[in-house]
């Protein structure tokens, strides 16, 4: 397993470029499932959970190819079952139901699984596409679906999943009939998804609010579609450039689905100036503590929480962060308190004391943005930290020591 080793205390400066959305082109290529047609994808990131979706849209039989920043998908004879051992791998897995469902009227998947954060139930998913006349059996870890054609229905959901949003739109699109889907996901990548479904030809409106219509059609075309820009990793790239006093010029900064994020780093002092598509991050002062609770879109992201809470260790004052949407996303916080983190958690909020110096120790990656948070706390601490497992890293962070050492970062990979 490869482990990073940071020397921290290097002010990051320079421009970095923002990488396409893990999790627009997830659910995005699962969604090449339903045209009839071929299906190009540009700005896609190069992620292990995109080559795992690959490899399994292959053995779903969708013909998928992924190289320099595209993927070309070419649907085939497909085949109903998601093995266990890729979808335990990556939860996003369970976002081939809908599609197979739509296509093929059966579905074969390994259930999900709980995972580091959570444990992260389907339930909401099954529920809504019982109503559009699916049947579900749960059997030896595995969800069996199916379906004599799915048809409209008027669907509300207990919790605005973006998961659970995303396999019903990719459900209803070719279902006979309307579908409404209330209390909707309005997470940006949602929308990204239907922008692509709409592309093909689907009949989709309200995207990016809590009331989306889907009218079926009878088939989709193949198109080509640029998918959007990850919002998580600017937010990650300003926290970098916060925590370790830089500048940086984050080019294809997706500012426009990142207010909630963006009105609290200001809070915190750091200064951001947009310039066209790009953005530009300063710190030049001291970081404030501010008080933070993740919620869903629009709300504050809950994948840039434990990011934001190595910078509340560094600001002045006292900060909080409570955490609304998953059960046991606070793994980073030991990890944090290695380097040197005052921080005391009271249910599901924690109670973080700034003005903290970091040192360098040896720390553990336990899920994708935790590992995120330790490597800015690397960046900013005294000494050489070392992350350990940082496979979950590279889940969705596109070679981040390629990206962070032009900045200035001592930082470099170790295979162990
Ligand atoms: C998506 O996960 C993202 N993953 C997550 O990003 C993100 O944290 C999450 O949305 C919230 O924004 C992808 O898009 C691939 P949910 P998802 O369904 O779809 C509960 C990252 O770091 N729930 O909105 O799984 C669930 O347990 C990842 O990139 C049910 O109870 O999120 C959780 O507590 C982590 N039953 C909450 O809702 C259900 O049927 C949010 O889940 C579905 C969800």
């Amino acid at each position: 397993m490869d482990k990073l080793i940071i020397e921290g205390g290097v002010p990051l400066r320079g421009a970095v470029r923002i990488s396409g959305s893990k999790n627009a082109a997830l659910p995005i290529l699962f969604a090449s499932i339903l045209p009839d047609e071929p299906v190009t994808f540009l700005n896609v990131p190069n992620l292990r959970d995109i080559h795992t979706t690959v490899r399994l849209l292959n053995i779903l039989g969708c013909e998928t190819e992924c190289s320099d920043g595209a993927a070309h998908t070419r649907p085939g004879a497909l085949n109903p079952e998601a093995p266990y051992d890729l979808v335990k791998t990556m939860r996003a897995s369970v976002l081939c139901l809908g599609p197979l469902l739509a296509r093929l009227g059966k579905a074969k998947v390994a259930l999900p699984g709980g995972c580091a954060i959570g444990a992260r139930p389907v339930d909401l998913h099954i529920a809504a596409l019982e109503k559009m006349g699916a049947k579900f059996e749960l059997e030896g870890g595995y969800i069996y679906g199916t379906c004599r054609g799915l048809r409209g229905a008027h669907i509300h959901f207990d919790f605005p999943t973006v998961g659970g949003t995303e396999n019903l739109l990719m459900a209803a699109v070719l279902a006979k009939g309307e579908t409404v889907l209330e209390n909707a996901a309005r997470e940006p990548e949602v929308v990204d998804l239907a922008q692509f479904l709409v592309r093909c030809g689907a009949d989709i409106e309200g995207q990016g609010t809590s009331v989306i219509r889907i009218r079926g059609v009878k088939e989709l075309h193949g198109c080509t579609y640029p998918i959007m820009a990850d919002r998580i990793e600017a937010g990650t790239f300003i926290a970098a450039a916060a925590i370790t006093g830089g500048e940086l010029l984050l080019k294809q900064c997706p500012v426009e689905g990142m207010d909630a994020v963006l009105t609290k780093f200001a809070d915190m002092g750091i200064e951001m100036i947009q310039e066209g598509e790009n953005l530009r991050v300063a710190c030049e002062g001291q970081l404030q503590a501010v008080d933070v609770t993740t919620q869903p879109y629009p709300g504050f992201p809950t994948d840039l929480q434990a990011q934001t809470m190595a910078l509340m260790c560094v600001a002045l004052g006292t900060s909080t962060m409570k955490e609304t949407i998953f059960e046991n996303r606070f793994m980073h916080v030991q990890e944090l308190t290695r380097l040197g983190a005052d921080i005391r958690l009271s249910g599901n909020t924690a109670i973080v004391r700034g003005g903290v110096e970091f040192k360098g120790a040896p720390v553990m990656a336990s899920d994708l943005r935790a590992s995120a948070s330790l490597v800015l706390a690397g960046l900013a601490a005294d000494g050489v930290t070392e992350i350990q497992r940082i496979y979950h890293l590279d889940r969705g962070y596109e070679r981040i020591e390629d990206k962070l050492r032009p900045l200035g970062a001592r930082i470099v990979r170790v295979k162990e």
